[in-house]
C-alpha cells in the first residue's frame, strides 16, 4: 500500500515535470495540497484489509447459514433479519425486534467490515466474530433457541447441510457442530467488505474525492475525530468514552436508558459508559446513531461527537463538509452476497 502511494507521488512529479509554465503553477499548487492531504490521510488510514474469497464451501456454507430461519423459535429470524446484506448490514431501526417480537436496548451495528474489529459488540465483549455468531441464536430476545444441542439437530436433519459441512470441513469425521455453524458464518462475514471512493483516494486517485469531500477530510482530521476513528475502517479498533469531555452522553443523545457499555459488564468506575468507537465505513446509510440508536441524523450525531468527545462546536458548513467526506466511505453492497 505504502509502495503504491510513493508510486503516485513519483507519477505526480513526472507530470509536473512536462507541463508547460502556465500550466505548471496550477497545477503544482493544487496538486500540492492534494499530495499533503494524501499523505497525512495514509497516516491515519488505510485501505480495508483483504476479505475473505466468497466462492469457497465453507464461505458458501456460512452465507447460507447467515439467511437461515429455522435456526430461530418462531423460524422467522435469522443473521440477515436484523443485518439485512441488502441495506448494507443494518435494518435500519433504533432498536430491533426479535423471534417473539420484544426488542433489545442496542442498535444493530452493521457486519460489513466488522472482520476486522479489534472486538466485536457495541461493548467489546465478544472477542472475534466466530465467539460472536453463537451469540445470537441462543438469546432469548433474538433467535431463542435453547441449546448448541438444538442447533446441531436442526441442521443434522438437513441432507443439504450435511453435504454442505463434509465439503467445509473436509477432515473432519463430524463436521455438524456448533462451533463449525459459528465458524463458517465468521469466515462469510469476512467476505463483506465495502471497499469505497476513499480507497482509492487513499492509492492516489485524488479526484475520486470532490472540493468539498477533500475538505471534509481535512476537518476530520483537524477536528481530533482521528483520535478515535482511525485505520481501515475509521474506528472498530479502540473502546473510548462515550461523554468524555462533555458528558454524561444521555444529556445530548436524550437516551432513557442509562446503557453503561464496559461498564455494566466490570462494575468499575473506569469502565464507565466506554463503548467501542464504530467504524464510519457506510455510515451514512447505518442510521440511527450510537449503541441505543438515539440519533436519528447524521448531521446531528457529528454535532454531538465533536461537543461531547472534543469539547468543540461546529457549526452547519463544516457538518456538511464532514458528510459529504463520509459518502466517500459508502462502497458498494458486495453482489456475492446478496
Ligand atoms: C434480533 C436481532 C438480531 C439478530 C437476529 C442477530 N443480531 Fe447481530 N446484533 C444485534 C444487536 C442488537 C447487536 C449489538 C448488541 C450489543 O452490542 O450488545 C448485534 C451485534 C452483532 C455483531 C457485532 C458487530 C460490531 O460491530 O460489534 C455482529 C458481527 C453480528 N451481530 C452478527 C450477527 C450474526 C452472524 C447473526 C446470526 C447468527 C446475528 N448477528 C443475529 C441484533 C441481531
Ligand atoms: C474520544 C473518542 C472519540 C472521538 C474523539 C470521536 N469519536 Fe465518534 N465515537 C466514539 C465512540 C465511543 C462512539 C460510540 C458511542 C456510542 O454509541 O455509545 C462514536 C460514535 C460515532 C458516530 C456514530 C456511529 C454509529 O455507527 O452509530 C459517528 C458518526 C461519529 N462517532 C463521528 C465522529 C466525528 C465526526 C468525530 C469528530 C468530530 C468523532 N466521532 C470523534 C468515539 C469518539
Amino acid at each position: 500500500m505504502k509502495n503504491v502511494f510513493l508510486f503516485a507521488l513519483m507519477l505526480s512529479f513526472l507530470f509536473y515535470g512536462c507541463t508547460n509554465q502556465s500550466q505548471k503553477t496550477e497545477q503544482n499548487q493544487l496538486s500540492e495540497a492534494d499530495m499533503q492531504l494524501l499523505e497525512t490521510a495514509n497516516r491515519y488510514f488505510s485501505l480495508l484489509p483483504e476479505p475473505n474469497d466468497p466462492n469457497t464451501p465453507l464461505t458458501l456454507l456460512g452465507k447460507k447459514l447467515y439467511y437461515e430461519e429455522s435456526l430461530s423459535a418462531n423460524g422467522q429470524i435469522s443473521c440477515n433479519t436484523c443485518h439485512p446484506i441488502s441495506t448494507y448490514g443494518v435494518d435500519n431501526l433504533p432498536t430491533s425486534p426479535g423471534h417473539d417480537g420484544s426488542v433489545g436496548t442496542r442498535n444493530s451495528p452493521t457486519t460489513f467490515n466488522a472482520y476486522f474489529h479489534v472486538a466485536q459488540f457495541w461493548d467489546g465483549r465478544s472477542p472475534d466474530l466466530a465467539d460472536q455468531a453463537k451469540g445470537p441464536v441462543l438469546n432469548p430476545i433474538e433467535m431463542g433457541l435453547q441449546s448448541a444441542t438444538d442447533v446441531e439437530a436442526i441442521l443434522k436433519n438437513s441432507p443439504e447441510y450435511s453435504k454442505m459441512f463434509k465439503e467445509a470441513f473436509p477432515d473432519e469425521e463430524n463436521p455438524v457442530t456448533f462451533d463449525n455453524f459459528a465458524i463458517a458464518i465468521a469466515e462469510f462475514e469476512g467476505t463483506l467488505a465495502t471497499p469505497a471512493a476513499f480507497d482509492a483516494f487513499l492509492e492516489g486517485a485524488v479526484n475520486e474525492l470532490d472540493t468539498e469531500q477533500k475538505e471534509g477530510l481535512s476537518l476530520f482530521i483537524e477536528t481530533g475525530c482521528i483520535a478515535c476513528h482511525i485505520g481501515p475502517g475509521l474506528g472498530g479498533n479502540m473502546m473510548q468514552r462515550f461523554g468524555l469531555v462533555h458528558g454524561p452522553y444521555w444529556d445530548f443523545t436524550g437516551s432513557e436508558l442509562k446503557d453503561r457499555g464496559v461498564g455494566d459488564i466490570t462494575g468499575k468506575d473506569s469502565d464507565l459508559d466506554i463503548f467501542k468507537s464504530p467504524s464510519l465505513r457506510n455510515i451514512e446509510m447505518t442510521a440511527p446513531y450510537f449503541h441505543d440508536g438515539s440519533i436519528e441524523s447524521l448531521e446531528e450525531a457529528i454535532r454531538i461527537m465533536a461537543f461531547t468527545q472534543l469539547g468543540k462546536e461546529l457549526n452547519e458548513d463544516q457538518i456538511n463538509k464532514m458528510v459529504a467526506f463520509f459518502r466517500s466511505l459508502t462502497g458498494k453492497i458486495p453482489e456475492h452476497a446478496l
